[in-house]
């Protein structure tokens, strides 16, 4: 038990050392990007605490952390990948340029996921008792109409690359917090998927 902890603990410190040295050796665009990413995997790791309820829910914090995400997405984040920027040691491939428009999309689900998610904060979390009534109310309208929730049509369409069907800005607005942040992991992980290599 004891060495398995403390293998854990070496392992996950070669990992960060790792990542922070290919970091530290990019320069220009690819930098930068690296750069605007960690901050949104920072934001990213605020956010899971709060929505998991690890951390007391703050629906001022969710607003501050959505509004970093949105600064850094939508053309913020297209903007740094110029074409065939592919400089050592980056993480990006190729796929981006040849599949621009999806990668452009999932760039802009993310902008309007954030936006959404702010929107959405004074909502608090589902089934906490924090959310107001209405908006339970129109989460329990969305679960029975089969329209949003239950069709696992965005879910699914996020994971194909994110051509499923994205709420509006006033649905998102009425969703429970978390429901939003889903969705905006989930655009996370989709363009990873998709565009992103896991090792150099
Ligand atoms: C439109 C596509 C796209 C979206 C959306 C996106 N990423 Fe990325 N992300 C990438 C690509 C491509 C890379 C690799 C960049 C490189 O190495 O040049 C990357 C790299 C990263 C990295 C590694 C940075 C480093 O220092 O190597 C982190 C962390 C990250 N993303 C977090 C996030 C989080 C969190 C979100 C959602 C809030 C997100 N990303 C949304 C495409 C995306």
């Amino acid at each position: 038990m004891t060495t398995k902890i403390l293998v854990s603990a070496v392992s996950a410190a070669l990992i960060i050392s790792a990542a922070a040295y290919a970091h530290n050796g990019a320069t220009g665009v690819v930098k930068e990007r690296m750069d605007a990413m960690g901050i949104l995997g920072k934001v990213t790791k605020s956010l899971t605490e709060i929505m998991r309820g690890d951390v007391s829910y703050d629906a001022e914090l969710v607003r501050k952390n959505a509004a970093q995400i949105q600064k850094h997405a939508g053309d913020s984040m297209t903007q740094l990948f110029p074409e065939d920027s592919l400089m050592k040691p980056s993480e990006a491939r190729p796929t981006i340029w040849s599949d621009w428009e999806e990668f452009e999309i999932l760039a802009m689900r993310l902008e309007a996921l954030a936006v959404g998610l702010a929107a959405s904060a004074d909502n608090g979390l589902m089934a906490s008792g924090i959310a107001p009534v209405a908006g339970m109310m129109v989460t329990d309208n969305m679960m029975s109409s089969g329209d949003m929730m239950s069709s696992g049509d965005m879910m699914t369409g996020s994971m194909m690359g994110g051509s499923g069907r994205l709420p509006d800005a006033a649905e998102l607005a009425s969703m429970p917090a978390d429901g939003v942040f889903n969705m905006l992991a989930q655009t996370c992980a989709s363009c990873h998927t998709k565009f992103r290599s896991e090792k150099n």
